[in-house]
């Protein structure tokens, strides 16, 4: 197993917090999703049984189905927890995380908004067996008990993929400073269009990238056109205005957004990402330092819809770029707000913002007197702390810098053309926030993390013959920024 830097830093200085340059925002589009679909299992561990749980029979099916994700051989947490050995050892400490929740990894407020098929969250039954098989001093038990092995391909979480794209060229990161965003294209070399039905990014030094997006460049597009293909690059390199411009900004598709923490998207079979014939994928990396000099090859696999499916899955954002935070403020708030063109049905959430943002809201904006409960049976009560009472709440979460993760909503919601939805951040500028860099500074919308960015990632799904340009048309112009 690899031991990788462990991702959540504790020092707001450390170097592998600050991030690089250029763009992201398109970028982001995105498709960060925080949890394969083998995680989707029981909720509840076997009954506890009036005996003392044992690992073989009470623990490692919670470990396979809630922490083996990540905690495999290659994997990105540190440590495995596939066998008995491994598990014993940090006995104490899964059952300290367990109970204080920092394990697995989950931000979003319970009992507000929807239900996510991605949440990992433990139940109380569960967190209480971890906690009294640590406290018996972790006993193994029959390994007969075991549940089977929970069979890893390699490293990647989806089954193995059909195609395999690897950067042709790796990125040299060096031992300290910012690194600019770096691009690399690769030429998909598809004779024919292809849908993706399962697609996962796997960096090589995952220590090192805080994202990577990776985008879909048809063969009709313009988009960093003069750019070198097969080696990296940064805007820096190019020398073509148009192809610096690019290197800032594109509404080109998201294929997949990855991020530490961020899982695998697997679509169902009635849904897929489409790449067409002769299209590139770009990779935009944002690499961060840890004084550790290395190589990084991302590779992207892809598995194909065995037919074309009914519905094309796009990646929208709400953005606000045009935001001022002010020095020392300990909650400040920035919106976004946009209607939705067409119908659409909502599959995932992705919050980005940087090192002081602090909590991330996605609501439905309701048409006057309209009852949330009224509207969307599935919903919560309209939220009386959000600052906008007339909405259905969708999602808020209580940000976290160090894992970016999607929500993928356990049933997704069809959103009617002319829907409203509004994304709201809250940024910690204060000196309370341990990962602020700098409080006494005014803080505006850029790629480094001492920037800030406000994104409201969400993926939809479209009928099969909408792209995401024919999806904007509408009859009255787009007053707000969702695109
Ligand atoms: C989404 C990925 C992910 C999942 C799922 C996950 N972990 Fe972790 N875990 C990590 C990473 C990464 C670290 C190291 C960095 C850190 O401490 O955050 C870690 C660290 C830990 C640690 C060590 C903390 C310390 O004190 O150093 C324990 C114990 C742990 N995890 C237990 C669990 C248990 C138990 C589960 C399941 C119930 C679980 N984790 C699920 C990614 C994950």
């Amino acid at each position: 197993m690899k031991v990788v830097q462990p991702i959540r830093t504790k020092s707001p200085t450390s170097s592998t917090l600050v991030a690089s340059s250029a763009i992201l925002i398109a970028l982001l589009s995105f498709s960060l999703h925080a949890q394969p679909k083998r995680q989707r299992i029981p909720n509840e561990a076997p009954q506890s049984a009036p005996t003392t749980p044992t690992f073989y029979r009470d623990i490692a099916p919670i470990l396979q189905h809630h922490c083996e994700t990540c905690h495999r051989a290659n994997g990105i947490a540190p440590m495995p927890l596939q066998t008995y050995a491994q598990a014993k050892i940090f006995a104490a400490a899964i059952a300290a995380d367990a109970k204080n929740k920092s394990m697995p990894p989950w931000f979003a407020v319970p009992n507000i908004g929807q239900h996510f098929s991605n949440d990992p969250s433990l139940s109380q039954t569960q967190i209480s067996t971890l906690t009294a098989w640590a406290a018996a001093n972790a006993p193994a038990g029959n390994p007969k008990d075991a549940p089977p092995p929970i069979r890893w391909t390699e490293s990647w979480t989806i089954p193995q993929p059909d195609q395999i794209l690897p950067m042709t060229q790796g990125v040299a990161i060096p031992k300290t400073g910012d690194v600019d965003y770096t691009y690399e294209i690769v030429p998909t070399h598809f004779s024919e269009d292809r849908w993706i039905q399962s697609v996962e990014v796997l960096p090589s030094l995952r220590a090192n990238v805080h994202h990577a997006v990776v985008y879909v460049r048809p063969p009709n597009s313009d988009w960093l056109r003069h750019a070198p293909t097969n080696i990296p690059f940064t805007a820096d390199d190019l020398t073509d205005p148009a192809d610096r411009r690019g290197a800032h900004w594109t509404d080109a598709d998201v294929l997949l957004v990855y991020a530490p923490g961020s899982s695998p998207d697997e679509f169902p079979a009635t849904m897929a990402k489409f790449v067409p014939a002769g299209s590139d994928l770009i990779f935009q990396m944002h690499y961060t330092t840890n004084g550790h000099a290395g190589t990084d090859t991302t590779r992207v696999g892809l598995r194909f819809a065995k037919a074309p499916p009914p519905k094309r899955v796009l990646t929208l954002q709400l953005t606000n770029d045009h935001f001022v935070i002010p020095p020392g403020v300990p909650d400040y708030r920035v919106e976004a707000r946009g209607t939705l063109p067409n119908d659409a049905l909502l599959l995932s959430l992705f919050p980005h913002m940087h090192l002081r943002g602090k909590r991330f809201e996605y609501n439905i904006v309701l048409p006057n007197n309209t009852l949330a409960n009224k509207a969307h049976p599935n919903a919560t009560a309209p939220n009386p702390n959000s600052a906008n009472s007339n909405v259905e709440t969708l999602l808020r979460v209580n940000y976290h810098f160090h894992w970016q993760m999607s929500y993928k909503l356990a049933d997704p919601l069809p959103l009617k053309a002319g829907t409203e939805l509004q994304a709201i951040a809250w940024y910690d500028n204060s000196k309370n926030n341990p990962h602020n860099p700098d409080p006494d500074a005014a803080v505006r919308w850029g790629d480094q993390t001492y920037d800030e960015m406000m994104v409201g990632f969400f993926d939809v799904a479209v009928d099969g013959s909408i792209d995401k340009k024919k999806f904007f048309e509408r009859n009255t112009k787009p007053s707000s920024t969702t695109q």
